[in-house]
């Protein structure tokens, strides 16, 4: 510190200037983060030597204080490593998920969305995005699940099995392929990924983005509005009737179990319609989610053999609704 012009001091100045260049650079991530530091770093590191080297007048002071400052250098990049390791590390594991995710959608789309609907929200299959009975299964119990199928209810014909997806059990699938799908049907329960410290992306949402069969996407956006409408032809005409009866029954041949019946009907404004639940299982009355009718109902849960509820359609339009327990009891109702 003989005197202000001592190359040394200036070397300090330039290179705490660049170290600060750099770290703001590495800030604003005009350079990435590691490396803006990194250098900055290097900066201090090689003008702290230079100043040495200009204000210790003997070698013996020059390498000492030298040797103290790469010390110190090195003990600060060592836990910088080691941070900088398992961020590495996590990354990779996340993008491994992400990764297992979309295979998983690719596999539901394919194989489970017919019976699950695209988006997991049930037809003829139950819903199992973030079904809370679903979500109450271990990991174990899904794979089997799965890999086994359920097997048909012999008292009762009308109700449809799962079959089993494992390819040793005779199914279409690899143990591999099953554990994706059980990670993809988990990402849909917020608290399964919670507790698993995962990222809160639900897997349902990678299921567009693996179509590619025109056909199927066409199939993924009618699901997602609630169905389209069933032809004309589908429809009975009740027109003129001031009440009208709906039955919710067991139905027999059909592709599902339980069904409205008349499953679609065509009624006049102030029209009174009442269901009567005569299957052998609880049953729900709602307009269908995804679909803006003029008005909404919803029922509570109606009692297997007698459970009834009535509403009165006030307003013209289209009235899509459903079984929101069995989400594949699909019906419809036009007020005209
Ligand atoms: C042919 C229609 C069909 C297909 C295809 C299908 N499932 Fe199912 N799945 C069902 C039915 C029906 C049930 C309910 C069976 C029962 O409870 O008796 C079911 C039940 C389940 C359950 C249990 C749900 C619960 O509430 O406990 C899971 C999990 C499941 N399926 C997963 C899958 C996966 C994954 C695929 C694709 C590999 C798939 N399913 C394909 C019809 C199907």
């Amino acid at each position: 510190m003989e005197n202000s012009r001592n190359p040394g001091f200036f070397a300090v100045a330039v290179g705490v200037a660049l170290s600060v260049l750099f770290a703001l650079l590495g800030i604003t991530t005009v350079l990435p983060g590691r490396v803006g530091f990194g250098l900055a770093g290097v900066c201090l590191l090689v003008s702290a030597l230079i100043y040495i080297t200009y204000t210790r007048g003997n070698p013996v002071s020059k390498t000492g204080f030298g040797t103290l400052l790469f010390i110190m250098a090195l003990g600060l990049i060592m836990p910088i490593l080691f941070v900088n390791q398992q961020q590495v590390q996590a990354d990779q594991t996340s993008a491994q998920y992400d990764l297992t995710l979309r295979r998983g959608a690719a596999i539901f789309a394919q194989y489970c969305a017919t019976c699950h609907g695209f988006q997991g929200q049930g037809i003829d299959g139950p819903k199992l995005n973030n079904n809370a009975d679903v979500n109450t299964l271990s990991d174990d119990d899904l794979t089997r699940i799965i890999s086994g199928g359920i097997p048909g209810d012999p008292t009762n014909p009308g109700k449809l099995a799962m079959p089993a997806w494992l390819n040793t059990f005779g199914g279409s699938l690899t143990e591999e392929d099953i554990g994706y799908l059980v990670s993809f049907i988990r990402s849909s329960d917020p608290s399964y990924l919670a507790t698993k410290g995962l990222p809160n992306v639900n897997g349902f949402s990678y299921v567009l983005g693996s179509l590619s069969n025109p056909t199927q996407i066409a199939q993924y956006h009618e699901q997602e509005k609630g169905g389209s409408k069933p032809p004309a032809n589908q429809f009975t005409d009740d027109t003129g009737k001031k009440q009208v009866n709906l039955q919710i029954m067991n139905m027999v041949g059909g592709a599902q179990p339980w069904g409205f019946s008349p499953q679609n009907v065509i009624i006049s404004m102030g029209t009174t319609v009442t269901w009567t639940n005569v299957s052998n299982a609880p049953h729900t009355v709602v307009t269908r989610p995804g679909t803006t009718p003029p008005q909404t109902f919803q029922s509570d849960s109606l009692n297997q053999g007698s459970g009834t509820f009535s509403f009165t359609f006030t307003k013209a339009g289209d009235y899509p609704y459903y079984c929101s327990i069995h989400p594949g009891m699909l019906a419809w109702a036009e007020v005209k």
